[in-house]
């Protein structure tokens, strides 16, 4: 089983590219928390493996959330991986994974990285193509030699904090300040009414009123693909929409 999250698709691609070559089960984050399903079980000698973004040196709260109530039972001689992808500096992000789950009983045989497109809107400008082209291979590149290790259940592969505490604090301590959703707006003159932004968001945070979205909760998980998404680009969060929206090509994101 592979759990993954995937906004704009990066990590849909690495886990799918995974699961092609073990057959193992893709298990989207989203789905498990649509359905409120907070028991995970993986047979004996199946692979239990986890992908996710690194969301300001960490893991993004939709995970974290998430393992607040889960139950991990491996039923025994279980291969576990974990991946980051990531788009500038990975800094703690595996360290915080071995943390988080290890309070679940899961230790990982091996931890990796795939460096991708940075699809942090408010920073980087997506719309330089050559420069996405250059990470999206970089990723690619990557994800093969993963494919590899796990493919061989390689273990004891990790990669070192980036970062002090004190800036991955800084980092997470920002990251909850900025997470609420009074940061997106509309632009009700481009906004075609499809009702995409609403359907896609893993957290049901989204409504459509008067034919345009209604960010209705206070915080969430800043995934972004609510912005990113957006076909007619009609989203804004903290002024980045010059920046452009980013969606990896390889991979058909989840409806
Ligand atoms: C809220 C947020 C925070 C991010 N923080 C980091 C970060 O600290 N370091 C980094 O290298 N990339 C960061 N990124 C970039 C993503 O980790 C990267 O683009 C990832 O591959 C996106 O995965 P996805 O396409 O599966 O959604 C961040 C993206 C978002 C939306
Ligand atoms: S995805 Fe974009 S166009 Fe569609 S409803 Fe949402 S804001 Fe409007
Ligand atoms: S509102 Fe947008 S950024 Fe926030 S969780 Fe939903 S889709 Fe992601």
């Amino acid at each position: 089983m592979i759990l993954y999250f995937s906004a704009t698709g990066n990590d849909k691609y690495v886990a799918k590219e995974i699961s092609k070559k073990t057959g193992d089960e893709l298990v989207p984050l989203r789905d498990l928390i649509r359905w409120s399903e907070y028991e995970i079980n993986v047979s004996s000698g199946e692979n239990f493996g986890v992908v996710m973004p690194t969301y300001f040196y960490g893991l993004p709260s939709i995970l974290l959330d998430f393992l607040e109530k889960a139950t991990i039972n491996l039923k025994g001689n279980n291969y576990c991986f974990f991946v980051a992808t990531y788009g500038r500096t990975y800094g703690n992000v595996l360290s915080s994974a071995k943390s988080a789950f290890r309070k679940l009983n899961v230790n990982f045989d091996s931890l990796f990285i795939a460096r991708f497109v940075d699809n942090w809107a408010p920073v980087f400008n997506l719309r330089d193509e050559a420069q996405n082209k250059s990470d999206e291979a970089n990723g690619e590149e990557n994800t093969l030699k993963i494919v590899r290790s796990v493919f061989h259940k390689k273990k004891g592969i990790d990669y070192p904090d980036e970062i002090s505490t004190d800036e991955f604090f800084k980092g997470r301590e920002y990251y909850e300040k900025i997470r609420h959703t009074n940061g997106f707006s509309v632009d009700v003159n481009k906004c075609s009414s499809c009702g995409l932004c609403a359907k896609q968001c893993p957290l049901g945070v989204i409504e459509m009123e008067d034919g345009h979205p209604v960010w209705k909760k206070d915080k969430c998980t800043l995934c972004l693909g609510c912005y990113h998404r957006c076909p007619e680009h009609a989203i804004d969060f903290m002024k980045c929409s010059d920046n452009g929206q980013y969606t990896n090509i390889k991979v058909g994101l989840d409806n």
